[in-house]
Parts: structure tokens; sequence; C-alpha cells
């Protein structure tokens, strides 16, 4: 067990070796089977965690602000509209300060090209753990909820379990790519054979996908690229289909709008399902867009596991605050 989280950042996926991955998953689960038997686990007494938040959040603020007030602690929730970030302060000048103020710094900013800068800027300048709770390029919480929850599922042992991860339409906006970059990196690493479908202008980051074929080359699992989704689905252990804008292919907005058009039939259906392993389960993230991405007879069915997955980021996230803030 590698416990040496201390004092260390959670930014991209892999800045914790599978081993220390591993150290979070127990961890999680004796934080998790504490909090059923009532419990105390106040690890973090007397610490502030500062979660700045660029962009909206139901379960990521809602799991890290109960998280830390279960550990002990406190959650200062800072918007960045509402404080002088608006009026120029920088990534350096937050980093420091907090850093300062705060036992850990929290940010989710997703911004395109600038999010995963802006959070290891403010890394750079911190001497207290950063926390990535979503930028372009990861989302690395979401992504360890998902494994735990898998886990819980499926067992320990993922080997020869086929977990699709796939683009599904939406029409609400251009969601990010940074959770399917996650899954294919981190479940890479995990024993599963992984699928990443979607149609050809939906791409990820080149370098991602070159990292998750590593991964799979080095722990001898599978990883394809498919562009079909019942080709993807058939047999899954796992599906995991949900929305993500063409940003590779174009960042511009009615552009972006013609392509997500074009896949309107990318929708998870209980016929879909039925092309799936028998006891197969269905996972998102959360928010969907019910009747688009998703049938709700799909995601409010019985092989839908969303509630557990999204109860699964608070013990996660207790879990890693506990082991580097403590
Ligand atoms: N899954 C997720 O990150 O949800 P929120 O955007 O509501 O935080």
């Amino acid at each position: 067990m590698q416990t040496h989280l201390r004092g260390r950042d959670f930014i991209g996926d892999l800045d914790f070796s599978k081993d220390e991955v591993e150290t979070v998953l127990d961890v999680a689960m004796e934080l998790k089977r504490a909090r059923a038997m009532g419990a105390p686990h106040a690890y973090l007494r007397d610490k502030a965690l500062a979660m700045l938040f660029f962009f909206t959040s139901t379960r990521t603020r809602g799991s890290f602000e109960a998280g830390m007030a279960q550990l002990g602690g406190h959650a200062a929730f800072i918007d960045s509209e509402t404080t002088q970030i608006s009026h120029g302060d920088t990534a350096k000048e937050i980093g420091e300060i907090f850093g300062r103020y705060f036992d850990g710094i929290a940010i989710r900013q997703c911004d395109w090209q600038f999010g995963n800068r802006y959070i290891n800027e403010v890394a750079r300048a911190s001497r207290v753990p950063v926390l990535n709770m979503q930028c372009d390029v990861y989302h690395p919480f979401q992504c360890l909820a998902d494994l735990l929850t898998i886990i819980e599922k499926k067992g320990r042992d993922l080997r020869r379990k086929k977990v699709v991860v796939s683009w599904a339409y939406a029409a609400s906006y251009s969601k990010p790519i940074s959770v399917p970059q996650s899954l294919i990196l981190q479940l890479t690493r995990f024993g599963c054979d992984v699928v990443l479908a979607h149609p050809p202008e939906f791409k990820l980051m080149p370098e991602i996908v070159e990292q998750a074929r590593d991964n799979a080359r080095k722990h001898r699992v599978g990883f394809d690229v498919v562009h079909d989704m019942d080709e993807a689905f058939r047999d899954a252990d796992v599906v995991y289909p949900k929305s993500w804008g063409p940003l590779l292919t174009t960042t511009g907005k009615e552009e972006g709008k013609a392509l997500i058009d074009k896949y309107r039939s990318w929708i998870t259906d209980q016929r879909r399902m039925e092309l799936t392993a028998e006891d197969s389960i269905y996972m998102h993230c959360l928010p969907a867009d019910r009747g688009l991405e998703v049938t709700d007879e799909v995601i409010d069915g019985p092989r839908s596991v969303v509630y557990d997955e999204a109860e699964n980021r608070l013990h996660v996230q207790k879990a890693v605050m506990a082991l580097t803030m403590s």
C-alpha cells in the first residue's frame, strides 16, 4: 500500500500511481463504512478547503462541502464571478494567498485550452495541495468515483470486463471532454478492456488517447476506438455513454451544434442496452440530457447505477482530502 500522499496535488488522473489509487479506493471504502455506521472520522479537524468555481456544479460542490464537514473541517464556496478574480486576481496570486489561508485549494475551471493551465499555475504558487474539481482535460474525482462504483458492482478484479466509454447526443451545450479522457486514462490501468466509441468528429486529445494506449499495453488490456455505438455496446459489462463537444474539430458554436445534430441517433435506449451483457450496468456522471442522451426507461431502470456513482463522489473525495490535507 502506497500511502505517501500528504501535501500532494491531484490535478491529472495519472498524478497518483496505480498503487496510490488503490490506497485511495481502500480509504474511500473505509470512510463509506464509517459513515454508514455513524462512526466519527474527523481526520481534518480545524482544516479548511477553498472551493473555487468558474462553472456551475451540483454534485461536485455538494460532495466536497459535505465531505469536509464530515471530516471535521470546513469548505468555503468561492465563485469566481463574485470575487476580485473577475477584476484581475491572477492564478499566482490565488495560489500564494489562498495557500496561506486554506489547507487545500480545489478548483473547477473548464475553459478549453485554459482550465488545466490555470489550475497548474495556481498549484505552482500554492504551499497546500491543489485538487482538480474538473478542468478542460481531466475530471479525476469523477473518475475515481466511477472506478469505485465499477469495483462495487463487478468486483475488484476487472480483468476481461468490457467497459464502453461512448459519445452520446445532447442538445443542452457542448460539454467538456474531460470525463471520457479521465475514464480511458484510469480504467486502462485497472484491468478493464476499454472501448472508446464516438463519431469521427468527436475525437479526444491525441496525447491522452496515446497515454491510454500505453497504459493498455503496459497492463495487457484491450483499448479500441470505434465509430459505431451498437458495435461498441455488444456484450459490454459496463456502458458509460455521455455527450461531449467536438472541440478537437471545431470550437465554433454553430459549426459544433451542426456536428452534434448529425448524430441524434446516439441515444442509450432499451434496444441498445439489450445488446450488452445480461448483467451490464449503465453509468453517467450527470447531469444527463434525458430523452436525448438516454431514455428515462434506461436511466431510471434496474441497470442504472447513477445514484451510487454520484454518492461515491463523496467517499473518494473524502479519501483524497484526508490523505493529502492531513
Ligand atoms: N458530475 C459532476 O461533476 O456533476 P456537477 O457538474 O453537478 O458537479
